[in-house]
């Protein structure tokens, strides 16, 4: 999420080092504030690919199914929380991190001491940090102008403990501005309380999963994308020969090839039209946007090549670089045949056998121009079983934008984790 661009650059973080610094205040635990500083993060996944250009706009100016969908994002987070290893203790904070104290929040409608404290914390942090940012409609408040609204919000939107908590750190010129390398610096530190020693999550097939598809959830017209990549291109490196670290490399890469297009604006991703020539930068960005992210995860360091370069073409005429026949590297060759068929395939909705022959034959008529001829040729080669297996994949669900519901009912469960005690 911090890696959005525009509105939303830097929000999830700057929640992040906000609430943990609110948490210490208020006498959490190291392992508390950890929980809170990673839920913080994580609050807002669920808006990937639901509602993202809404937080560029007020809510009040927002159309009627805007805000349905809009309201949606907690428990869309809470339940990709939930599949993560380890931070699922954190699902109730996310839950909760609309609850207002007067009960008008959603999504459960949870009141004064009913909220989690750490909902509570996130709240206040969540409002202070969009209202610190600049949007179309407002300057950047003033931290005067930010203690008004705080004040006048204490038993609407937060409760007074909180409130003070915060208040008091601001006038006490405590509350520093935010900065990446502090937050780098505190997502490492606070990972040794949340995470035993001997894991490294971010190397799970799990994990991989669980960011495909988050991936893919941000342009639901190719649900599953990822992970059928990812199979194809273990299939072409079987086909060529290639080593099981190359295929290892292959899968994962395969998964997180598109990282980068979770900083794609969706407005600029759903698009039906032409692209502008600003919207096609985004596009643009996406390979190098990715390989930055996964530079920075000792783990993931591996998959940077196939990030930046799925996008290069045999020729030279693809980007970022313009990299042209063996300069560009194998893994991303592969890929980037996968990608393609994948996206010709996936294009109508009644995806099935009959576009697969034409695909097959685009694959062929741009090998030694867009493809390289050795991979395009492994992956001519690929057997039947192979596209079946990649086409039995499917998006993961399909998202309830409208529901029957009342948005403002009471809670059927409450959370359980520690910081879920109300307070
Ligand atoms: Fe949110
Ligand atoms: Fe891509
Ligand atoms: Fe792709």
């Amino acid at each position: 999420m911090g890696s959005a661009k525009g509105y939303l650059r830097d929000h999830g973080p700057m929640v992040a080092m906000l609430s943990t610094q609110i948490g210490k205040e208020m006498g959490l635990s190291k392992a508390e504030r950890s929980e809170l500083f990673f839920a913080s993060v994580l609050a807002d996944m669920g808006m990937v690919g639901l509602a993202e250009d809404a937080w560029e706009n007020p809510v009040s100016e927002l159309p009627p199914d805007v805000r349905a969908r809009v309201a949606l994002h907690p428990e869309r987070s809470e339940e990709r929380v939930k599949q993560i290893p380890h931070l699922e203790v954190m699902a109730p904070l996310v839950r909760h991190h609309h609850a207002w104290w007067d009960g008008s929040g959603y999504p459960d409608g949870l009141a004064g001491s009913e909220i989690p404290i750490g909902a509570q914390i996130l709240r206040i942090s969540d409002t202070v940090a969009a209202l610190r940012q600049q949007r179309p409609h407002r300057p950047p408040l003033s931290s005067e102008e930010i203690i008004e609204v705080i004040e006048q919000s204490v038993g609407t939107e937060f409760g007074s403990e909180v409130a003070n908590t915060y208040l008091a750190l601001l006038r006490g010129g405590d509350v520093p501005g935010y900065e990446l390398s502090s937050f780098r610096h505190t997502l490492l530190r606070v990972a040794q309380h949340v995470l035993p020693d001997e894991v490294s999550p971010l190397s799970s097939d799990q994990l991989l999963g669980i960011v495909s598809n988050l991936i893919d959830a941000k342009d639901p017209c190719t649900g599953g994308h990822s992970r059928r990549v990812a199979v194809l291109a273990v299939a072409v490196a079987e086909q060529l020969g290639l080593d099981d670290r190359m295929k290892s490399t292959l899968w994962a890469g395969g998964c997180l090839h598109d990282l980068g297009k979770l900083a794609v604006p969706l407005r600029v991703l759903a698009k039906k039209g032409k692209l502008t020539e600003e919207e096609f930068t985004y596009i643009r960005a996406h390979p190098t946007d990715g390989a930055e992210i996964l530079e920075n995860i000792p783990t993931l360091r591996h998959l940077t090549t196939v990030a930046r370069y799925h996008h290069e073409r045999w020729d030279g005429s693809g980007y970022p670089e313009g990299l042209s026949g063996g300069r560009i590297p194998m893994v991303a060759q592969i890929t980037a045949v996968c990608d393609s068929y994948d996206a010709m395939t996936s294009r109508r909705a009644y995806r099935d056998a009959r576009v697969h022959p034409a695909a097959m034959a685009e694959v062929a008529r741009c090998s030694g121009a867009q493809f390289g001829p050795k991979v395009s040729e492994a992956f001519l080669a690929l057997p039947e079983e192979t596209f079946e297996a990649s086409r039995a994949i499917k998006p993961e669900r399909t998202e309830r934008y409208s529901r029957n519901e009342p948005f403002f009912q009471k809670p059927s469960h409450r959370g359980s984790g520690r910081l879920s005690r109300s307070g």
